[in-house]
Protein backbone atom coordinates (compact mmCIF):
# COMPACT_ATOMS: atom_id res chain seq x y z
CA UNK A 1 0.00 0.00 0.00
CA UNK A 2 2.66 2.56 0.75
CA UNK A 3 4.64 2.21 -2.06
CA UNK A 4 1.46 3.84 -3.37
CA UNK A 5 1.05 6.33 -1.22
CA UNK A 6 0.41 10.37 -1.59
CA UNK A 7 2.42 12.25 0.40
CA UNK A 8 0.79 15.23 1.59
CA UNK A 9 -2.74 14.98 0.39
CA UNK A 10 -5.26 16.72 2.46
CA UNK A 11 -8.54 15.00 2.83
CA UNK A 12 -12.27 16.74 4.61
CA UNK A 13 -13.80 14.11 6.31
CA UNK A 14 -17.55 14.71 6.61
CA UNK A 15 -18.77 14.18 9.78
CA UNK A 16 -21.92 16.66 10.47
CA UNK A 17 -24.87 14.76 10.31
CA UNK A 18 -27.47 13.63 12.48
CA UNK A 19 -27.24 9.92 12.21
CA UNK A 20 -31.19 9.70 12.52
CA UNK A 21 -31.46 6.38 11.23
CA UNK A 22 -29.26 5.70 13.75
CA UNK A 23 -31.00 6.39 16.72
CA UNK A 24 -30.80 6.13 20.25
CA UNK A 25 -27.59 4.86 19.51
CA UNK A 26 -27.01 8.84 18.09
CA UNK A 27 -29.48 10.61 20.60
CA UNK A 28 -25.82 11.63 22.72
CA UNK A 29 -22.92 10.73 19.82
CA UNK A 30 -22.19 11.26 16.54
CA UNK A 31 -22.36 8.05 14.30
CA UNK A 32 -18.59 8.18 13.41
CA UNK A 33 -17.82 7.95 17.43
CA UNK A 34 -20.20 4.75 17.73
CA UNK A 35 -17.65 1.87 19.15
CA UNK A 36 -17.24 -0.51 15.83
CA UNK A 37 -15.21 -3.37 16.31
CA UNK A 38 -13.97 -2.03 19.57
CA UNK A 39 -12.82 1.52 18.95
CA UNK A 40 -14.81 5.01 17.53
CA UNK A 41 -16.08 3.97 13.78
CA UNK A 42 -13.49 6.91 12.55
CA UNK A 43 -10.41 5.32 13.84
CA UNK A 44 -10.58 2.75 11.06
CA UNK A 45 -11.15 5.39 8.24
CA UNK A 46 -8.48 8.03 9.79
CA UNK A 47 -5.79 4.93 9.82
CA UNK A 48 -6.71 3.75 6.73
CA UNK A 49 -6.73 7.54 5.06
CA UNK A 50 -3.12 7.74 6.76
CA UNK A 51 -2.01 4.49 4.94
CA UNK A 52 -2.84 5.85 1.81
CA UNK A 53 -0.37 8.90 2.57
CA UNK A 54 -3.01 11.66 4.19
CA UNK A 55 -1.32 13.28 6.53
CA UNK A 56 -3.93 16.29 7.24
CA UNK A 57 -7.71 16.12 7.91
CA UNK A 58 -10.42 18.89 8.43
CA UNK A 59 -12.82 17.60 10.20
CA UNK A 60 -16.34 19.34 9.22
CA UNK A 61 -18.12 18.98 11.85
CA UNK A 62 -21.98 20.51 13.13
CA UNK A 63 -23.76 18.09 14.94
CA UNK A 64 -22.31 17.05 18.71
CA UNK A 65 -19.34 18.88 16.93
CA UNK A 66 -17.00 19.58 20.28
CA UNK A 67 -17.34 15.74 20.45
CA UNK A 68 -14.58 15.18 18.14
CA UNK A 69 -11.46 16.68 19.13
CA UNK A 70 -11.33 15.08 23.09
CA UNK A 71 -11.41 11.72 21.16
CA UNK A 72 -9.13 12.05 18.23
CA UNK A 73 -7.18 15.31 19.68
CA UNK A 74 -4.36 16.58 17.05
CA UNK A 75 -4.07 13.50 15.48
CA UNK A 76 -0.19 13.17 16.75
CA UNK A 77 -1.12 9.79 18.22
CA UNK A 78 -2.39 8.49 14.78
CA UNK A 79 0.61 10.21 12.73
CA UNK A 80 -1.79 12.74 11.14
CA UNK A 81 -2.51 16.50 12.02
CA UNK A 82 -6.49 16.90 12.19
CA UNK A 83 -8.17 20.29 12.10
CA UNK A 84 -11.53 20.71 12.87
CA UNK A 85 -14.12 22.94 11.62
CA UNK A 86 -17.92 23.64 13.06
CA UNK A 87 -20.47 24.19 11.14
CA UNK A 88 -23.07 26.49 13.31
CA UNK A 89 -26.35 24.97 11.85
CA UNK A 90 -25.39 22.51 8.96
CA UNK A 91 -24.48 22.96 6.18
CA UNK A 92 -25.67 20.21 3.98
CA UNK A 93 -22.94 18.06 2.24
CA UNK A 94 -21.76 21.26 0.03
CA UNK A 95 -21.52 23.53 1.90
CA UNK A 96 -19.59 21.64 4.82
CA UNK A 97 -16.74 21.33 2.06
CA UNK A 98 -17.04 24.49 0.93
CA UNK A 99 -16.82 25.76 4.90
CA UNK A 100 -14.11 22.75 5.40
CA UNK A 101 -12.07 23.84 3.03
CA UNK A 102 -11.08 27.40 4.61
CA UNK A 103 -8.78 25.35 6.46
CA UNK A 104 -6.87 23.52 3.49
CA UNK A 105 -3.13 24.78 3.34
CA UNK A 106 -2.81 23.02 -0.47
CA UNK A 107 -2.04 25.16 -4.47
CA UNK A 108 -5.66 25.35 -6.26
CA UNK A 109 -4.30 22.27 -8.90
CA UNK A 110 -3.81 20.11 -5.97
CA UNK A 111 -5.94 16.86 -5.16
CA UNK A 112 -7.88 17.10 -2.39
CA UNK A 113 -10.07 13.85 -0.66
CA UNK A 114 -13.50 14.60 0.64
CA UNK A 115 -14.51 11.43 3.17
CA UNK A 116 -18.24 10.41 3.94
CA UNK A 117 -17.26 9.90 7.46
CA UNK A 118 -19.57 6.51 7.66
CA UNK A 119 -18.03 4.68 4.89
CA UNK A 120 -16.00 1.29 5.49
CA UNK A 121 -14.13 0.83 1.92
CA UNK A 122 -11.24 -1.62 0.88
CA UNK A 123 -10.83 0.57 -2.14
CA UNK A 124 -7.43 1.78 -3.58
CA UNK A 125 -7.59 5.25 -2.71
CA UNK A 126 -3.94 6.06 -4.11
CA UNK A 127 -5.29 4.88 -7.55
CA UNK A 128 -8.25 7.05 -7.74
CA UNK A 129 -6.09 9.96 -6.85
CA UNK A 130 -3.72 8.85 -9.79
CA UNK A 131 -6.81 8.85 -12.01
CA UNK A 132 -8.09 11.95 -11.09
CA UNK A 133 -4.96 13.31 -11.55
CA UNK A 134 -3.68 11.94 -14.61
CA UNK A 135 -6.92 12.99 -16.50
CA UNK A 136 -6.87 16.48 -15.25
CA UNK A 137 -10.35 15.88 -13.63
CA UNK A 138 -12.67 18.26 -11.93
CA UNK A 139 -13.95 15.33 -9.62
CA UNK A 140 -13.47 11.83 -8.95
CA UNK A 141 -15.83 9.65 -7.49
CA UNK A 142 -15.32 6.64 -6.37
CA UNK A 143 -18.20 4.23 -7.26
CA UNK A 144 -19.49 0.87 -6.18
CA UNK A 145 -22.36 -1.52 -6.96
CA UNK A 146 -24.93 -2.25 -4.66
CA UNK A 147 -28.82 -4.34 -4.93
CA UNK A 148 -30.47 -1.21 -4.21
CA UNK A 149 -29.46 1.75 -5.52
CA UNK A 150 -32.42 4.02 -4.29
CA UNK A 151 -30.88 4.59 -1.18
CA UNK A 152 -27.84 6.04 -2.94
CA UNK A 153 -26.92 8.73 -5.31
CA UNK A 154 -27.15 6.66 -8.61
CA UNK A 155 -24.02 7.64 -11.00
CA UNK A 156 -23.88 6.44 -15.16
CA UNK A 157 -20.87 6.65 -16.76
CA UNK A 158 -19.85 6.51 -20.79
CA UNK A 159 -17.60 4.07 -21.78
CA UNK A 160 -14.31 6.63 -20.97
CA UNK A 161 -15.67 6.64 -17.31
CA UNK A 162 -16.80 10.31 -17.25
CA UNK A 163 -19.58 10.65 -15.69
CA UNK A 164 -23.04 11.68 -17.27
CA UNK A 165 -25.73 12.40 -14.68
CA UNK A 166 -25.89 12.03 -10.62
CA UNK A 167 -29.22 11.55 -9.65
CA UNK A 168 -29.67 11.53 -5.71
CA UNK A 169 -31.76 8.65 -4.06
CA UNK A 170 -34.27 8.80 -7.05
CA UNK A 171 -36.71 5.74 -7.08
CA UNK A 172 -36.26 4.99 -11.09
CA UNK A 173 -32.25 4.21 -10.67
CA UNK A 174 -30.85 3.64 -14.62
CA UNK A 175 -27.84 1.48 -12.87
CA UNK A 176 -26.55 -0.18 -10.23
CA UNK A 177 -23.72 1.91 -9.89
CA UNK A 178 -23.57 4.72 -7.28
CA UNK A 179 -21.40 7.60 -5.51
CA UNK A 180 -19.45 5.53 -2.89
CA UNK A 181 -19.14 8.71 -0.92
CA UNK A 182 -14.99 9.69 -1.40
CA UNK A 183 -14.34 12.06 -3.70
CA UNK A 184 -11.12 13.70 -4.96
CA UNK A 185 -11.66 17.68 -5.95
CA UNK A 186 -9.65 19.52 -8.03
CA UNK A 187 -8.89 22.40 -4.95
CA UNK A 188 -9.99 24.92 -7.21
CA UNK A 189 -13.43 23.45 -8.12
CA UNK A 190 -14.18 23.53 -3.98
CA UNK A 191 -14.34 27.42 -4.69
CA UNK A 192 -17.19 27.21 -7.16
CA UNK A 193 -19.34 26.00 -4.26
CA UNK A 194 -21.36 29.05 -2.80
CA UNK A 195 -20.06 29.87 0.75
CA UNK A 196 -21.99 30.29 3.84
CA UNK A 197 -25.22 28.44 2.18
CA UNK A 198 -26.75 25.21 2.41
CA UNK A 199 -25.56 23.21 -0.55
CA UNK A 200 -25.80 19.54 -1.12
CA UNK A 201 -23.22 18.31 -3.57
CA UNK A 202 -25.00 15.15 -4.35
CA UNK A 203 -28.17 17.33 -5.61
CA UNK A 204 -26.74 20.70 -6.75
CA UNK A 205 -22.54 20.76 -7.16
CA UNK A 206 -22.57 17.49 -8.97
CA UNK A 207 -25.58 18.02 -11.70
CA UNK A 208 -24.20 21.26 -12.32
CA UNK A 209 -21.01 20.52 -12.78
CA UNK A 210 -21.83 17.88 -14.92
CA UNK A 211 -24.23 20.40 -16.78
CA UNK A 212 -21.73 22.87 -17.42
CA UNK A 213 -19.29 20.14 -18.70
CA UNK A 214 -17.33 19.77 -16.40
CA UNK A 215 -14.97 16.53 -16.39
CA UNK A 216 -16.30 14.58 -13.45
CA UNK A 217 -15.09 11.07 -13.34
CA UNK A 218 -15.91 7.49 -11.69
CA UNK A 219 -13.53 5.36 -10.66
CA UNK A 220 -15.54 2.17 -9.91
CA UNK A 221 -14.64 -1.02 -8.46
CA UNK A 222 -15.74 -4.12 -6.59
CA UNK A 223 -13.62 -3.46 -3.35
CA UNK A 224 -15.48 -4.11 0.11
CA UNK A 225 -17.84 -1.31 0.54
CA UNK A 226 -20.12 -0.63 3.76
CA UNK A 227 -22.30 2.47 4.37
CA UNK A 228 -22.62 2.36 8.46
CA UNK A 229 -25.47 4.66 8.52
CA UNK A 230 -28.55 2.16 9.53
CA UNK A 231 -28.60 -0.61 12.51
CA UNK A 232 -28.36 -3.70 10.34
CA UNK A 233 -25.53 -2.19 8.60
CA UNK A 234 -22.87 -0.67 11.51
CA UNK A 235 -23.73 -4.41 13.37
CA UNK A 236 -22.22 -5.81 9.68
CA UNK A 237 -19.51 -3.26 9.44
CA UNK A 238 -18.82 -3.82 13.12
CA UNK A 239 -18.70 -7.62 12.36
CA UNK A 240 -17.30 -7.38 9.15
CA UNK A 241 -13.90 -5.78 10.45
CA UNK A 242 -13.96 -8.69 13.59
CA UNK A 243 -13.83 -11.71 10.92
CA UNK A 244 -11.04 -10.26 9.04
CA UNK A 245 -13.47 -9.42 5.99
CA UNK A 246 -12.14 -5.59 5.54
CA UNK A 247 -8.37 -5.26 7.05
CA UNK A 248 -8.41 -2.20 9.29
CA UNK A 249 -5.43 -0.79 11.04
CA UNK A 250 -6.99 -0.09 13.69
CA UNK A 251 -8.83 -2.86 14.80
CA UNK A 252 -7.53 -3.43 18.63
CA UNK A 253 -7.30 -7.19 18.68
CA UNK A 254 -6.67 -10.07 16.45
CA UNK A 255 -8.63 -10.83 13.74
CA UNK A 256 -11.15 -13.63 14.51
CA UNK A 257 -15.15 -15.02 15.26
CA UNK A 258 -15.18 -12.56 17.94
CA UNK A 259 -13.78 -9.49 19.72
CA UNK A 260 -13.28 -9.79 23.55
CA UNK A 261 -12.29 -6.70 25.31
CA UNK A 262 -10.75 -6.32 28.50
CA UNK A 263 -12.68 -6.38 31.00
CA UNK A 264 -15.39 -8.41 29.07
CA UNK A 265 -16.86 -10.97 31.12
CA UNK A 266 -17.69 -14.08 28.63
CA UNK A 267 -18.75 -17.59 30.31
CA UNK A 268 -16.57 -20.50 28.49
CA UNK A 269 -20.02 -22.14 28.08
CA UNK A 270 -21.56 -19.19 26.13
CA UNK A 271 -21.32 -18.90 22.34
CA UNK A 272 -19.97 -15.95 20.81
CA UNK A 273 -19.27 -15.61 17.37
CA UNK A 274 -20.19 -14.38 13.94
CA UNK A 275 -17.79 -11.02 14.58
CA UNK A 276 -19.30 -9.99 18.13
CA UNK A 277 -17.37 -7.52 20.12
CA UNK A 278 -17.88 -7.67 23.42
CA UNK A 279 -17.10 -4.31 25.49
CA UNK A 280 -15.48 -3.78 28.97
CA UNK A 281 -17.78 -4.69 32.13
CA UNK A 282 -20.27 -6.34 29.47
CA UNK A 283 -21.33 -10.01 30.57
CA UNK A 284 -22.35 -12.73 28.63
CA UNK A 285 -23.51 -15.87 31.09
CA UNK A 286 -22.82 -19.33 30.48
CA UNK A 287 -25.83 -20.89 27.76
CA UNK A 288 -26.33 -16.92 25.83
CA UNK A 289 -26.05 -17.24 22.44
CA UNK A 290 -24.23 -14.27 20.46
CA UNK A 291 -24.04 -13.23 17.42
CA UNK A 292 -22.51 -10.83 14.94
CA UNK A 293 -23.55 -7.96 17.01
CA UNK A 294 -22.21 -4.89 19.40
CA UNK A 295 -22.49 -5.48 23.51
CA UNK A 296 -21.82 -2.27 24.33
CA UNK A 297 -20.14 -1.56 27.57
CA UNK A 298 -21.79 -2.96 30.78
CA UNK A 299 -24.18 -4.76 29.22
CA UNK A 300 -25.64 -8.20 30.33
CA UNK A 301 -26.71 -11.05 28.50
CA UNK A 302 -28.27 -13.42 30.61
CA UNK A 303 -28.02 -17.36 30.37
CA UNK A 304 -30.58 -18.48 27.80
CA UNK A 305 -30.49 -15.37 25.95
CA UNK A 306 -30.02 -14.61 22.39
CA UNK A 307 -28.95 -11.55 20.64
CA UNK A 308 -28.13 -12.20 16.76
CA UNK A 309 -26.93 -8.91 14.41
CA UNK A 310 -27.74 -6.54 17.21
CA UNK A 311 -26.48 -3.89 19.38
CA UNK A 312 -26.89 -3.77 23.34
CA UNK A 313 -26.80 -1.03 24.75
CA UNK A 314 -24.30 0.75 27.68
CA UNK A 315 -25.80 -1.22 30.69
CA UNK A 316 -28.59 -2.73 28.92
CA UNK A 317 -29.56 -6.10 29.61
CA UNK A 318 -31.29 -9.23 28.08
CA UNK A 319 -32.70 -11.71 30.03
CA UNK A 320 -33.43 -15.40 30.51
CA UNK A 321 -34.52 -16.80 27.25
CA UNK A 322 -35.08 -12.93 25.75
CA UNK A 323 -34.49 -12.94 21.99
CA UNK A 324 -33.03 -10.23 20.34
CA UNK A 325 -32.26 -10.17 16.44
CA UNK A 326 -32.05 -7.18 14.16
CA UNK A 327 -32.60 -4.58 16.79
CA UNK A 328 -31.37 -1.96 18.95
CA UNK A 329 -31.36 -2.58 22.49
CA UNK A 330 -30.70 1.11 24.20
CA UNK A 331 -28.79 2.05 27.31
CA UNK A 332 -29.64 0.75 30.32
CA UNK A 333 -32.93 -0.90 28.98
CA UNK A 334 -34.02 -4.09 30.01
CA UNK A 335 -35.66 -6.70 27.90
CA UNK A 336 -37.41 -9.21 30.14
CA UNK A 337 -37.29 -12.66 29.83
CA UNK A 338 -39.10 -14.39 26.87
CA UNK A 339 -39.99 -11.43 24.65
CA UNK A 340 -38.50 -11.67 21.26
CA UNK A 341 -37.19 -8.28 19.20
CA UNK A 342 -36.83 -8.63 15.81
CA UNK A 343 -36.95 -6.93 12.11
CA UNK A 344 -34.85 -3.26 12.49
CA UNK A 345 -37.09 -2.42 16.07
CA UNK A 346 -35.26 0.02 18.45
CA UNK A 347 -35.58 0.24 22.33
CA UNK A 348 -35.04 3.84 23.52
CA UNK A 349 -32.69 3.93 26.78
CA UNK A 350 -33.99 3.11 30.05
CA UNK A 351 -37.03 1.38 29.11
CA UNK A 352 -38.57 -2.03 30.55
CA UNK A 353 -40.18 -4.89 28.65
CA UNK A 354 -41.17 -6.87 31.89
CA UNK A 355 -40.42 -10.43 32.31
CA UNK A 356 -43.54 -12.54 30.23
CA UNK A 357 -45.88 -14.80 31.38
CA UNK A 358 -45.27 -16.75 28.25
CA UNK A 359 -43.38 -20.11 29.59
CA UNK A 360 -40.05 -19.98 27.95
CA UNK A 361 -37.95 -22.67 28.85
CA UNK A 362 -37.05 -25.85 27.16
CA UNK A 363 -39.15 -27.94 30.42
CA UNK A 364 -42.59 -26.57 28.29
N1 LIG B 1 -20.54 18.76 8.23
C1 LIG B 1 -21.67 18.25 7.73
N2 LIG B 1 -22.75 19.07 7.59
N3 LIG B 1 -21.71 16.93 7.42
C2 LIG B 1 -22.86 16.44 6.93
C3 LIG B 1 -24.01 17.22 6.74
C4 LIG B 1 -23.94 18.61 7.10
O1 LIG B 1 -24.90 19.38 6.98
N4 LIG B 1 -25.00 16.43 6.25
C5 LIG B 1 -24.47 15.18 6.13
N5 LIG B 1 -23.17 15.19 6.55
C6 LIG B 1 -22.23 14.06 6.53
C7 LIG B 1 -22.71 12.84 7.30
O2 LIG B 1 -22.28 12.91 8.65
C8 LIG B 1 -22.04 11.71 6.51
O3 LIG B 1 -20.71 11.45 6.95
C9 LIG B 1 -21.98 12.26 5.09
O4 LIG B 1 -22.09 13.67 5.19
C10 LIG B 1 -23.07 11.70 4.18
O5 LIG B 1 -24.33 11.90 4.81
P1 LIG B 1 -25.35 10.69 5.02
O6 LIG B 1 -26.49 11.24 5.80
O7 LIG B 1 -24.65 9.51 5.54
O8 LIG B 1 -25.85 10.47 3.54
P2 LIG B 1 -26.37 9.14 2.84
O9 LIG B 1 -25.64 7.96 3.32
O10 LIG B 1 -27.85 9.11 2.91
O11 LIG B 1 -25.98 9.43 1.29
C11 LIG B 1 -24.67 9.83 0.95
O12 LIG B 1 -23.77 8.75 0.97
C12 LIG B 1 -24.07 7.68 0.03
C13 LIG B 1 -22.98 6.63 0.14
O13 LIG B 1 -23.00 6.08 1.39
C14 LIG B 1 -24.72 10.44 -0.44
O14 LIG B 1 -23.44 10.99 -0.71
C15 LIG B 1 -25.08 9.40 -1.51
O15 LIG B 1 -24.97 9.95 -2.80
C16 LIG B 1 -24.12 8.22 -1.40
O16 LIG B 1 -24.50 7.20 -2.34
MG1 LIG C 1 -24.33 7.56 4.88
Amino acid sequence: MMEHSLPNLEAVLLVGGLGTRLRPLTLDSPKHLLPTAGVPFLAHQLAQARSFGVRRIVFATSYKASMFEPVFGDGSALGLELVYMEEESPLGTGGAIRNAADALTCADDAPVLILNGDILSGHDVGAQVREHVSRQAAVTLHLTEVDDPTRFGCVPTDSTGRVTAFLEKTPNPVTNRINAGCYVFTRSVIDTIPAGEVVSVERQTFPGLIESGALVLGYADQAYWLDVGTPAAFVRGSADLVLGRLSSPALPGPVGESLLLPGADVSAEAKVDGGTTVAAGAVVEAGATVTGSVLLEGSVVASGATVVDSVVGKGARVRSGASVRDAVVGDRSVIGAGNELQAGIRIWPDVTLSDCSVRWSSDI
